[in-house]
């Protein structure tokens, strides 16, 4: 969707539809206040109403949208009322709308471009490739959004095209993680991303079976034994190590499928499944942001890649792996496989010696328990980039609630016969996986972020997700690297 900022009043220029967000207790320009039943719009959070206007106004038509009260106002109460507006365009089959506000907003210009420009463009995210019986209507896609606004223009336009590209990489992710599983086996992953290297000019290696036997990598091969679709190492680089720039590493769980394994899991429990490499697309569509925004930074985005499953040559219950690191691994639970094929991605990343290690993975259904879908869980060891990410999820909508890590939960994981087992127990489930991740990251600042309640809606409850992937981690390593840009 074409997103463009223009200087004028909105009730002035003709539209299909023209959509005034507004502010609890703001009255409505003089010409809509006629228009309804005063009673009828009070701008209480997601009150929507449609208004035909018949001449009155400029616009055929003008959608009231509430944003509730000065107050609650965060820039997710816009990017919600954005994508609202886009979904009535759709409903509407409106070619373009125009979008206004009303009412004096407590948030910088950027902000609200940045904050509007992404409800607008994921508001209207579908994932069709896959459905060959649509209909014309089904098919309709708004062409595009006016941001109409009176002052500020330069600096609405500015946020919302970084707002633009961040929803863009928030929709490669969504579109990863949606696609079927037989379409992308860890193969296809790292096709995928030399693709995106080509696109974007990042340097991208991609590992493959024989490599990763060469090399080592004994936690990714055990997971991906036994599978038919092979593993795959996927590392792509944008931006060079330079004197006075940062070096980040972001690490990926990319499970194509995960079935469980031997220890394999209920079937309605597999379903959905094909999310376990969200931790992945994360990655891969913030790369795309950064190398779009052409950041400042040196990002480093790895990816073990695997197909978890049962056969005669899976990995077992009791054995015993060696990792990249060295380190061994008891399994107790071929179920625990994100954190085994994390240990290889943790460990590699410490040869860029980087500022920090920001790794994410659908890692716990625990996390599901804990946090449910509202926020991800954090875990790590440096408060300092820990309380970094959290003013990331704060500013970018994709909120983060932080455990802790302590020593008592390493012991959990401890086993008499390898260094440590990949299980510790129901208590704590979320937290005993991430103290067996912080084995890998030697001294470096470290943060793990699982995403497992928050990738995958069936039931999303924000207008700008749809059934499906939600792309989290873009929007909130997007912000996080911008903060390392400033
Ligand atoms: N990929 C799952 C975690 C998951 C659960 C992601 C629900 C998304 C939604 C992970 O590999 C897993 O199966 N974890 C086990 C660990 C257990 C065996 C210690 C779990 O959480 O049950
Ligand atoms: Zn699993
Ligand atoms: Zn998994």
């Amino acid at each position: 969707m074409e997103i463009v900022v223009t200087s004028a009043d909105l009730l002035r220029e003709p539209s299909d539809l023209a959509v005034l967000a507004c502010l609890e207790h703001t009255p409505l320009p003089a010409e809509l206040a006629t228009l309804i039943e005063g009673a009828d719009f009070s701008g209480k959070a997601r009150q929507q109403r449609l208004l035909y206007p018949r001449g009155m106004v400029a616009p055929k038509r003008v959608l009231l949208l509430g944003l509730g009260t000065a107050e609650k106002l965060t820039a997710d109460s816009l990017r919600q009322a954005a994508a609202t507006a886009t979904r009535q365009a759709q409903e509407l089959q409106v070619d373009r709308l125009s979008v206004g506000l009303n009412g004096d907003l407590a948030l910088a210009p950027t902000l609200i471009g940045q904050a509007l420009a992404e409800g607008l463009a994921l508001g209207a995210y579908r994932f069709q490739r896959y459905r060959s019986e649509l209909s014309a209507e089904q098919k309709f896609a708004v062409a595009g959004a006016t941001i109409v606004a009176t002052a500020n223009a330069e600096a609405l336009q500015a946020g919302a095209t970084i707002g633009q590209t961040i929803a863009r990489g928030v929709t490669y992710a969504r579109d990863l993680v949606n696609t079927p599983p037989n379409d992308l086996p860890p193969a296809a992953l790292g096709e995928a991303a030399i693709a995106m290297g080509q696109r974007l000019g990042l340097t991208v290696t991609v590992l493959d079976k024989a490599q990763l036997i060469a090399g080592g990598f004994g936690g990714v091969l055990a997971v991906g034994q036994g599978s038919a679709n092979e593993p795959r190492f996927i590392v792509m680089e944008y931006g060079t190590a330079r004197e006075g720039t940062a070096t980040i590493c972001l690490v990926g769980k990319g499970l194509t499928f995960d079935s469980g394994g031997l220890s394999i899991k209920p079937a309605d429990a597999m379903t959905t499944m094909k999310s376990d490499m969200s931790g992945a697309a994360a990655v891969f569509g913030t790369l795309q942001v950064v190398a779009e925004l052409q950041l400042p930074l040196h990002v480093v985005g790895i990816v073990p890649a695997a197909e978890n499953m049962p056969s005669s040559t899976a990995f077992r219950p009791d054995d015993v792996i060696t990792t990249l690191s060295g380190k061994t691994v008891e399994v107790l639970n071929t179920d625990a496989e994100g954190r085994i094929v994390l240990a290889d991605g943790l460990h590699y990343a410490q040869r860029y010696r980087p500022a920090a290690i920001i790794e994410l993975s659908t890692l716990t259904g625990a996390i599901v328990i804990a946090l449910g879908a509202h926020a991800i869980g954090m875990m790590g060891t440096s408060q300092e980039l820990a309380d970094r990410i959290s003013r990331a999820g704060e500013a970018s909508g994709e909120r983060v609630w932080q455990l802790p890590l302590w020593d008592e939960y390493r012991e959990m994981i401890k086993s008499e016969i390898a260094d440590m087992k990949n299980i510790g127990g129901r208590p704590a489930g979320s937290i005993t996986a991430a103290a067996f991740l912080a084995n890998f990251v030697g001294d470096y600042p470290f943060v793990h972020l699982d995403i497992a309640g928050t990738a995958f809606a069936e039931k999303p409850t924000k207008p700008y997700d749809t059934p499906g992937a939600t792309g989290v981690g873009v929007r909130l390593l997007s912000a996080l690297l911008r903060s390392y840009a400033e």
